[in-house]
């Protein structure tokens, strides 16, 4: 891709986005027929989704989907992915009143290769999609225009990790870790500017196939931005996470 690197502008008097709660499987939200989205954002906590409801839920997946969550090893990352497709089968069918198992599933062009490997995309749906799943929480954004979303949970070490962010995120990083800058701890400010720039690059469809040390999303409190035409929020998640989406226009 031969964008430019680019700086956030950050809108310290924005809210961050509270994400709806999905709750059950078995309660769809109401049919949108006709799709006027702007942005509905849905978080799920696995703990409350029980044995029922993920058989329930992996009986909507494709052979692909269903082979993908059997090569997780690790119970919790199988569930939290079963639980972000079947989700977001949910409610991107009940943009055109589809039964989710009948959602046709599919992949919209890298815009870097333009091999199918960019945003998610339902067939015949006007809908745009985006989910993240990670130990715990899922969130399924779907909007009228192009969505990515990213939910994280805080790392051991962020230090190590924030050396592939962009170099001004780092120092940033870096200073609070060591008592040099108030405004949240380094684990606080990892998290934060890790899933606004992964929210972004997966609004953009090309994922960290785009190096996120290019782009400043910054680690700062200020809960929104706009950068290259695209808005970032973040996002309410309970403690030990964080989140983030990012809308285009
Ligand atoms: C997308 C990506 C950032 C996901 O990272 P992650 O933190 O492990 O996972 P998340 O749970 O937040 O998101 C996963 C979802 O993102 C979506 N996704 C995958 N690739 C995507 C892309 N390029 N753009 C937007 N969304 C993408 C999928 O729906 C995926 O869900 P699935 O794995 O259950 O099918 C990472 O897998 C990635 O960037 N992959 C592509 C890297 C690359 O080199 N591409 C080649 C470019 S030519």
């Amino acid at each position: 891709m031969s964008r430019d690197v680019s700086e956030a502008e950050p809108d310290p008097s924005a809210y961050p986005v509270e994400p709806s709660t999905l709750d059950s499987l078995l309660d769809a939200p109401e049919p949108r027929a006709d799709a006027g989205v702007h942005l509905g954002l849905w978080r799920i906590e696995v703990a409350r989704f029980g044995d029922d409801e993920l058989e329930l839920g992996s009986g909507w997946l494709d052979d692909a989907e269903r082979g993908q969550a059997s090569s997780y090893v690790r119970a919790e990352l199988q569930r939290a992915y079963v639980l972000a497709h079947a989700a977001a089968r949910l409610l991107v069918g009940a943009t055109t009143d589809t039964p989710p198992e009948k959602v046709v599933w599919g992949r919209h062009p890298c815009p870097a290769c333009g091999e199918p490997h960019g945003r998610p995309r339902a067939e015949g749906a006007s809908v745009e999609f985006s989910l993240s799943h990670t130990p715990g929480q899922v969130l399924v954004a779907v909007a009228d225009v192009p969505v990515g979303v990213d939910v994280e949970r805080h790392p051991d070490d962020p230090l190590a990790l924030s050396r592939l962010l962009h170099p001004r995120e780092t120092e940033e990083i870096d200073a609070a870790a060591h008592g040099r800058l108030d405004g949240g701890k380094a684990t606080v400010r990892f998290t934060r500017a890790w899933s606004r720039t992964e929210a972004y690059l997966k609004g953009i469809g090309i994922g960290l196939g785009r190096d996120p040390h290019l782009d400043y999303l910054g680690t700062d409190e200020a809960p929104a931005r706009t950068i290259d035409g695209w808005s970032v929020r973040d996002v309410v998640v309970p403690e030990g996470y964080g989140a983030a989406v990012a809308v285009r226009g």
